[in-house]
């Protein structure tokens, strides 16, 4: 098979890692790409966002998949045209990546389906804002109703700060605070067949103990020794399933990567957000764990067979990734710095490249989150600690990453409200 990743973050660098892995894969190429991939795979220029461009290049290549890694293509409908030129594409229309690029259709997709998800109000103006802040009490939780890439949200005590965020969006989603924690369960689906993967765990907050404004997220661990046992089940049927289900029913069938971003909270299991795509950093640990074959997987999912695939196989054991990000992220990176200590990361640890570009044989940060140094190990304090050796080896100027990346998971401390 001749597959073609579409993307260049950490994210891809781990789909390209597991496709070029897979004995079914001949040739494996990426566009944009960056300067980890670049190793693995034939890197090629793209306006990543344009669905005739895309098409066109797949064609050109003559590959059988297209795998479309972020979110920004697929709002733009890049797996439509690709699927119009008659290639198999990983990834959901146009139309059905509203669930991620709408919060507010999100909500009334769920809604439909029963689906359990925070109460919220769509607002337009700052009066039913103000109004929605009331109802609902502090901590208030405000979102900017487009694409954001993970910063369009505020979670805050104060009133005015909430006010002040939603005065710079166009259109709100204020909901409801949900407490206890947040597990990132992603679902392979063919439209209607849905194949969940293992539950993984997503740090958003750039400092340590979850200060400081939201990122794209700054670490993940998985599997998640502190989950109820059922949780994946119970996703399944309640949350992923029906969401599939309605969606097919609308007349926009979602193909691709569901991704539920959820909280346990005291009320129950509640949808916090959908993704129509692989959620970085949680892929990198997914992925690292993933013992079948990814390219059949996903091209089952682009040809509508998914139900006809072998259950999947995990390996054994845990897995940990760190982000090493630019001085200045999120709100003002700083690219162009060369980055030392590329090979010198011990294994079991290993180093997926984000923002990173290839510039006069040397390698320099390109991108807000930079690298994603990323451990297997037998328990979650190996592959940890793993990760860890490796983050101490990189030498970027400025550079920030927790520490705290699965630390309160090994100590037991997270606790699932009933
Ligand atoms: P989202 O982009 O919707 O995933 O929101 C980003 C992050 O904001 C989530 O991962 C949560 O940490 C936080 N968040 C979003 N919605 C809520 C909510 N209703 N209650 C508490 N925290 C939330
Ligand atoms: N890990 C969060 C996201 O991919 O949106």
């Amino acid at each position: 098979m001749k597959v073609l990743v579409v993307g260049g973050g950490a994210r891809e660098h781990a789909l390209c890692l597991a496709l070029s892995l897979d004995p079914a894969v001949e040739e494996l190429h990426c566009a944009p790409g960056n300067a980890g991939i670049a190793a693995i795979a034939h890197l090629h220029p793209l306006d990543v966002r344009d669905p005739a461009g895309t098409a066109q290049l797949a064609a050109q290549l003559g590959v059988d998949l297209v795998v479309v890694g972020p979110e920004g293509p697929l709002v733009a409908g890049v797996a439509d045209g690709v699927r119009a030129a008659g290639i198999a594409c990983f990834g959901p229309s146009h139309a059905a990546a509203r669930l991620e690029g709408s919060k507010a259709f999100a909500k009334e997709v769920m809604a439909s389906a029963d689906v359990p998800t925070a109460a919220s109000r769509v607002c337009t103006d700052q009066r039913q804002v103000a109004g929605a802040l009331d109802e609902f009490g502090a901590p208030y939780v405000v979102k900017d109703d487009g694409l954001a890439a993970g910063k369009g949200v505020l979670v805050t005590t104060d009133r005015d700060a909430a006010l002040a965020h939603a005065a710079h969006c166009e259109r709100v989603v204020v909901e409801e605070f949900l407490d206890g924690p947040e597990v990132s369960l992603f679902a392979v689906t063919d439209g209607v067949t849905v194949v969940p993967l293992i539950p993984a765990q997503d740090f958003k907050r750039v400092g340590d103990d979850d200060a400081g404004p939201n990122t794209g997220g700054m670490g993940a661990y998985a599997p998640l020794p502190w989950a109820p046992s059922g949780l994946v089940d119970e996703v399944t049927k309640t949350v992923l399933q029906p969401t599939i289900d309605e969606m097919r029913r609308r007349g926009t069938p979602f193909a691709g990567l569901l991704y539920a971003g959820l909280a346990l909270t005291s009320k129950g299991i509640r949808v916090v957000e959908f993704n129509a795509r692989f959620g970085d950093p949680e892929t990198q640990v997914v992925l690292a764990l993933l013992d079948s074959p990814l390219a059949g997987l996903l091209h089952a999912a682009a040809i509508g067979t998914l139900r006809e695939h072998p259950p999947l196989r995990w390996r054994d054991g845990f897995a940990v990734t760190v982000v090493v990000a630019a001085a200045g992220y999120p709100e003002q990176p700083r690219t162009g710095d060369p980055i030392a200590g590329l090979g010198d990361v011990p294994a079991p640890a290993y180093v997926l490249h984000a923002g990173t570009a290839a510039h006069d044989g040397e390698v320099v940060s390109a991108g807000g989150r930079v690298l994603s140094i990323t451990a297997a190990g037998p328990s979650l304090e190996a592959a940890r600690d793993a990760a860890y050796a490796g983050v101490t080896e990189i030498q970027l100027d400025g550079a920030h990453s927790r520490t705290d990346i699965a630390l309160r998971a090994i100590r037991g401390e997270i606790v699932v409200p009933i």
